[in-house]
């Protein structure tokens, strides 16, 4: 059976050995053989126990399966939650499994390995921290606020601009700060621990942050489309605040575009 201890001993051990690097969608959207491993030690468990129950897994889908939230008891699963950051032993690396039934998220856990931090959150019964209950900052004024954002994966020049626009713009706001962890479920839980206002990115998938948004709402805080709005899991975007005013004020600064779904696109 699965683990915490398991898990670290799993990943840390591979940080030191996994040297195998492949690529999926392009020369920088890396992988592992422990993002591999790790993924299938997680199914199988799980599966012992709940034989009918659905998976969302970042490397089952990337091996052809599909991606489609229903209505069933469904695992999401990122084995590894900044892959980029473990092949260069850039220490924020986390396993993020979160847990849906009508589509609503149910529980979630993000396991930040190298930080040994176990971020937990059940529905309507808070979010936690190694056992420590967890709360959003109480900061009102984005001038005096760490806003946390990513580079992606993509490369490609428009959607670079598109990127520098919206930091640029959010940081000549000004703010205090802004920072990227390299993995979008611990961005997430920084959110949740209140050491960052905010969060936003667009390009993530639902197996980044399906755990950690249950974790980021049950402390206290509010997730929202980067266009305002309810937020959309499937979409790939996604702004994550400590209260609704400082996640307004970035929308207003963020300039959207939209990559393809992760599920099949809803029918017109
Ligand atoms: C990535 C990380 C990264 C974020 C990307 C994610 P991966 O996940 O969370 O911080 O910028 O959008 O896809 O590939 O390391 O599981
Ligand atoms: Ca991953």
């Amino acid at each position: 059976m699965l683990s915490p201890s398991h898990d670290k001993r799993v990943v840390r051990e591979a940080l030191r050995d996994d040297r195998m690097v492949m690529t999926k969608t392009s020369s920088v959207d890396l992988v592992t053989q422990t993002d591999q491993k790790v993924e299938k030690l997680i199914i199988q468990s799980v599966k012992e126990k709940f034989p009918t129950h659905r998976f969302i897994g970042e490397e089952s889908v990337a091996a052809g399966e599909a991606c489609d939230l229903t209505d069933s008891p469904t695992w999401i699963i990122d084995p590894i939650d900044g892959t980029t950051n473990f092949v260069h032993g850039f220490p924020f690396v986390a396993v993020s499994i979160g847990f849906s039934v009508n589509k609503q998220m149910e529980f979630g856990v993000v396991y930040s390995c190298l930080e040994d931090k176990m971020f937990t959150a059940r529905r309507g019964k808070g979010a936690f921290c190694n056992g420590n209950l967890l709360q959003v900052s109480e900061q009102e004024d984005i001038r005096q606020s760490i806003i946390a954002t990513e580079f992606g994966s993509s490369r490609d020049p428009e959607a670079v601009n598109n990127i520098f626009s919206s930091l640029r713009s959010i940081l000549c706001i000004p703010v205090h700060g802004v920072r990227s962890a390299g993995s979008a479920a611990i961005n997430m839980c920084l959110v949740a621990s209140g050491c960052v206002e905010a969060y936003y990115e667009i390009g993530i998938h639902v197996w980044d942050v399906a755990a950690s948004s249950l974790i980021v709402s049950e402390a206290g805080g509010v997730l929202m489309d980067v266009e305002g709005g309810a937020v959309d899991l499937m979409s790939r975007r996604i702004v994550a605040a400590n209260r609704r005013t400082i996640a307004e004020r970035i929308i207003k600064e963020i300039s959207s575009f939209s990559p393809p779904r992760d599920d099949t696109p809803p029918q017109q």
